[in-house]
């Protein structure tokens, strides 16, 4: 089963974004918003439900954020997932 379809079928947490996915992002989104660490300060950043709609796909899917880097498909696809499935505090 492709990695996608894996991520679809079972959502990933907010848990595993904030140990797995934004790790990298913690550089520089501790000091500045959104406080991607902040279940509340992320809340401006995402429409939950509505992944195309929400800045915080938007910005790692086009290759924005990391800034200076780029997270992997799968890493991409997990918070578009998380996104999808209602953006929970879980
Ligand atoms: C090297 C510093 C740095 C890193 C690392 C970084 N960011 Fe950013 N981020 C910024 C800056 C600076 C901005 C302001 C917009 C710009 O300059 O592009 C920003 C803006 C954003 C925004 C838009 C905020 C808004 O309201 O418009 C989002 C969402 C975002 N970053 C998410 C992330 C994510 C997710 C990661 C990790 C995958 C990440 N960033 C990693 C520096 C960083």
């Amino acid at each position: 089963m492709h990695e996608r379809q894996k991520l679809e079928s079972s959502p990933p947490t907010y848990t595993y974004l904030k140990d797995e996915v934004f790790q990298i992002c913690r550089y520089c989104h501790t000091g500045r918003r959104p406080y991607l660490f902040n279940y509340q300060d992320i809340q401006a950043v995402v429409v939950p439900g509505k992944p195309e709609e929400s800045k915080l796909f938007e910005m790692v899917s086009s290759g924005r954020m990391p800034k200076g880097g780029r997270l992997s498909n799968k890493k991409i696809w997990a918070i578009y997932y998380w996104i999808k499935n209602g953006a929970k505090n879980d």
